[in-house]
C-alpha cells in the first residue's frame, strides 16, 4: 500500500500511479532539476497540519530555478496554495514530507539548460524522523569534498549535487558513523550531508558562512532567530577550521529533514564532554514550539492546511 495517493503533476492534482516520467527525461539523465525539501506537522491538540515555512521553501526553489534556467509559470503565492490543495485532497493527520521538484522534461540528447522545456511536480508522504537517534550523532569527516559555488553551486537545492551528498554519506555510514561532514576545497568546514552546522563555543553560537559552499538553510536562519531573540545569544558566521569542532562545547545539526539534532562525537572524539549539550536542549524546545505552532510569536512561521476548509463549512 502507497503512504500517498496523489501527486501534482504536469498543472493538475492526478492520482500518485498517473504521475510518472520517460526514461529519456533530459533530468533523469543529466540531474538537472531543483527541488525543495517541506514538512508538515500535525498538532493533535489543535487538530491542524501545519506546513513549516512554505513561503521561504518556494522562493527558495524559485531562486534554484532562475541559476538552473527553469521557467516555472507560477508565483510563490500560487505554489503555497498548490501544495496546500494537494495536502488537503491526501487529508493527512501525521507529520509530513512535501518534495517540490523543478525539472528539465525534455525528451532527448544535449547537455544544456536553455531552450529546452521546464516541468514541475509535487508530492508528499507522512514521515517521521530523518535520523532515529535521539542520544546523538557520531559523525566523521569525509574524504569527499563539498562542490564548489564555481562546479555546482551548493546554495541552490539542485539534484545532481545530491551525487555528493550521498558518496559523503553511505561513505561515513558504511565506515559505521551517523553522518559526514563534508569540507571545501580550501579545507574550510562546509556542511553535512543534507544539514548545515552551528557549533557552540563559550557560549557563543558559530556557523559556517554562506560564501562555505553551503546550502542556504531555511532552519539554519530559524535557529539563528530563535538562539538571538529568545536566548540571546551572539551567533557568527564565518569560516570554521576542522579542528574548532573537535574544540568546540556543543555542536548540532539542523534541516527540514534531521530538524535540529545533537552531535556528541566527531572523528572519535568527543563533543565537550560527549554528552548532549544546554543550549542544544533549548533550542530543540523552541524549535519544537515553532515548528508545531503552539510559540504564539512563531504562529505566522506555519501556515495551516485544513483551517480555511473547516471555516467554509
Ligand atoms: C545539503 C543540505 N544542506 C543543508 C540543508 C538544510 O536546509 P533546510 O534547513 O533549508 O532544510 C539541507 C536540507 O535539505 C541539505 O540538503
Amino acid at each position: 500500500m502507497t503512504l500517498n495517493r496523489y501527486a501534482f503533476f504536469n498543472g493538475e492534482i492526478v492520482p500518485i500511479e498517473n504521475a510518472k516520467v520517460s526514461v529519456m527525461t533530459h533530468a533523469l539523465n543529466y540531474g538537472t532539476g531543483c527541488f525543495e525539501g517541506i514538512r508538515a506537522y500535525w498538532n493533535n491538540d489543535a487538530g491542524e497540519l501545519y506546513v513549516f515555512q512554505l513561503r521561504a521553501h518556494y522562493e527558495r526553489l524559485l531562486r534554484s530555478c532562475k541559476v538552473l534556467q527553469i521557467v516555472l509559470p507560477y508565483t510563490v503565492d500560487a505554489l503555497c496554495e498548490t501544495t496546500l490543495e494537494l495536502l488537503r485532497r491526501e487529508n493527512f493527520q501525521s507529520d509530513v514530507y512535501i518534495r517540490p521538484l523543478a525539472y528539465k522534461s525534455f525528451e532527448g540528447i544535449g547537455v544544456r539548460l536553455h531552450d529546452i522545456s521546464d516541468a514541475f511536480t509535487i508530492w508528499a508522504l507522512p514521515f517521521g524522523k530523518y535520523i532515529e537517534k535521539s542520544e546523538g550523532l557520531r559523525v566523521a569527516t569525509s574524504s569527499w569534498r563539498r562542490i564548489d559555488d564555481n562546479a555546482i553551486p551548493a546554495r541552490i537545492k539542485a539534484t545532481g549535487a545530491y551525487i555528493n551528498s550521498a558518496l559523503a554519506k553511505s561513505e561515513a555510514m558504511q565506515n559505521g558513523y551517523d553522518e559526514a561532514i563534508v569540507l571545501t576545497q580550501d579545507g574550510h568546514v562546509s556542511e553535512g550531508s543534507a544539514e548545515n552546522i552551528f557549533i557552540v563555543r563559550n557560549g557563543v553560537l558559530h556557523t559556517p558562512g554562506l560564501t562555505d559552499n553551503i546550502l542556504e538553510g531555511i532552519t539554519r536562519h530559524v535557529v539563528s532567530q530563535l538562539a538571538t531573540e529568545e536566548l540571546g545569544l551572539t551567533v557568527v558566521e564565518r569560516s570554521l577550521d576542522r579542528t574548532e569542532l573537535y574544540a568546540a562545547d556543543e555542536m548540532f545539526f539542523c534541516g527540514t529533514g534531521v530538524e535540529v539534532t545533537p552531535v556528541v562525537e566527531i572523528d572519535r572524539r568527543p563533543i565537550g564532554d560527549g554528552a548532549i549539550g544546554p543550549i542544544f536542549t533549548q533550542i530543540k524546545d523552541l524549535y519544537y514550539a515553532a515548528t508545531h505552532a503552539t510559540d504564539p510569536k512563531r504562529r505566522e512561521w506555519c501556515t495551516p492546511v485544513y483551517e480555511v476548509v473547516a471555516a467554509e463549512r
